[in-house]
């Protein structure tokens, strides 16, 4: 049996923490979610009034950020400086400035050596954007994953709800389309298919049957 790398990109809210989180539990692999990263940094940003266009103030903030994830009962929780951030990641506030905030390359910097150093040991599933292009660009398996707009808008305005958060459907969806564009066209590592990377749109397929698709895909790789 191999240890893989597996890496799972592509636009916003299209599954890919849910694929990548489901197939690390049926692997017994750690499930590494990359833009929690990023958007724990927005939130340490925004609470210390960190201006995007300050160097000094961002070298300065970079270095008293510390970011862990902890399972409790089975659910992922993201830590900033030993802080439960979960919830307060997943709002509207931070999802408005996360894609401004990735395009800074000290930021990049920043989260691709701890990627790096999470995934070195293998046994990975990590998902972002610039994963199977910049911060393992030689795993073992790379996903890209896609779905309509207005399907994917509609998935986050379900997952906020369920959480309580009161949102709009335009409003989620002109920031899904948003930070696509940004995540798109930035200098740095910009969001792209990796050449080896297989295309999966998960517009009309559900969750069963894409979990059930990557883990064929996956035990190939695993046991080949
Ligand atoms: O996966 P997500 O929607 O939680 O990611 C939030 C933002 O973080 C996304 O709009 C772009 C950025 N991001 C990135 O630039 N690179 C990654 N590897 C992961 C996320």
């Amino acid at each position: 049996m191999n240890q893989i790398i597996i890496a799972i990109d592509g636009y916003s809210s299209c599954g890919k923490s849910t694929i990548a989180k489901a197939l690390a539990q049926k692997l017994n692999y750690i499930f590494i979610d990359t833009g929690a990263m990023y958007r724990a940094t927005t939130l340490f940003f925004l609470d210390n009034k960190i201006n995007f266009d300050d160097d000094a103030a961002i070298h300065q903030a970079l270095g008293n950020i510390k970011i862990h994830f902890e399972n409790h009962n089975g659910k992922r929780i993201t830590f900033l400086n030993d802080q439960n951030v979960e919830d307060a990641i997943r709002t509207m506030r931070v999802s408005q400035s996360v894609s401004p905030v990735a395009t800074i390359s000290a930021v990049r910097r920043a989260m691709v050596a701890q990627q790096q150093a999470m995934g070195k040991a293998k046994s990975v599933v990590l998902d972002g954007r610039d994963i199977g292009t910049v911060v393992f660009p030689n795993a073992e398996l790379k996903l890209f994953i896609t779905a309509d707009p207005d399907i994917r808008a509609q998935r986050r305005v379900s997952e906020l709800k369920n959480k309580g958060q009161v949102v709009n459907f335009e409003e989620v969806k002109q920031n899904l389309l948003e930070r696509d564009h940004i995540d798109s066209s930035r200098a740095d590592s910009p969001l792209r298919q990796a050449t080896d990377a297989i295309l999966i749109d998960t517009t009309h397929t559900t969750q069963e049957e894409q979990l059930n698709m990557v883990l064929e895909l996956a035990l190939q790789k695993i046991k080949s």
